[in-house]
């Protein structure tokens, strides 16, 4: 049966159909050795090359939501032999790797997959994906810190983006509250706190876009529903 070759290409997931009418239109693609045009059509049988390479056929794909726990390392090895997340989900049958990271002492949502064209979309700042993370810090939270949390801190890096903070309690020497960026600078929350004289003293992800923790212990993880795949694929996509 034939069918647009966007639509082939994107089901091997290779990239989006809109990238693939991009890379046709940009004359990057040939089937059977002649440079496509775009709305040609093509059937599974072809020999479809872009820039040259053979696309691969589709593999199947894995979407896993972890809970980490403290103490595990996000990547795929590590130097001092210290547990790594793929050591978590080690029952599914694909080589997964991390959406972004978690420090060694976060603890919180992760997603592994080897779907890697989502994977980077997701990860691009440009998707300004939502990350919630429940933080507790030593100190009192004044309301200048939390306001300078929202608005942006200076940092090594240059200045966050505006975040949101919604303050949970204070106990003690210690305040708990939520904070939800769309940066994902290395130890982000912990400079931004460290800097206004809080140090983190927990810190967990909680949220991911509109994922969430729910129903998962630490060291437990699920797949994601097919429906929260595509949802993600949706805002992986947004121009
Ligand atoms: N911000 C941090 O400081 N650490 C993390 O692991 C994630 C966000």
């Amino acid at each position: 049966m034939e069918q647009r070759l966007q639509k082939i290409i994107a089901a091997t997931g290779y990239c989006s159909r809109r990238k693939a009418e991009q890379l046709i239109a940009a004359g990057r693609v040939t089937v059977n050795g002649k440079i496509a045009s775009l709305g040609c059509r093509t059937s599974n049988g072809s020999v479809i090359q872009i820039d040259g390479h053979p696309l691969k056929p589709a593999q199947s794909k894995y979407y896993v939501l972890l809970h980490k726990p403290i103490g595990v390392v996000t990547s795929l090895r590590d130097p001092d032999g210290r547990p790594l997340v793929t050591d978590l989900v080690k029952t599914v049958p694909a080589r997964l790797f991390p959406v972004g990271r978690l420090d060694l002492n976060t603890s919180g949502l992760l997603l592994l997959t080897n779907d890697g064209a989502l994977a980077n979309r997701l990860a691009h700042p440009r998707h300004e994906i939502e990350k919630t993370y429940l933080v507790r810090v030593r100190g009192h939270l004044t309301d200048e810190a939390r306001s300078t949390l929202e608005t942006g801190v200076v940092l090594d890096d240059g200045m966050t983006s505006p975040a949101r903070v919604e303050r949970l309690r204070s106990r003690g020497n210690h305040s708990w509250f939520e904070i939800t960026i769309h940066e994902g600078r290395n130890r982000q929350v912990r400079r931004m706190c460290e800097t206004l004289g809080f140090p983190v003293s927990r810190l967990t992800r909680i949220r991911y876009a509109f994922l969430t923790l729910d129903g998962l212990n630490p060291g437990q993880s699920r797949f994601l529903k097919s429906s929260e795949v595509a949802r993600l694929r949706a805002l992986g996509e947004r121009p």
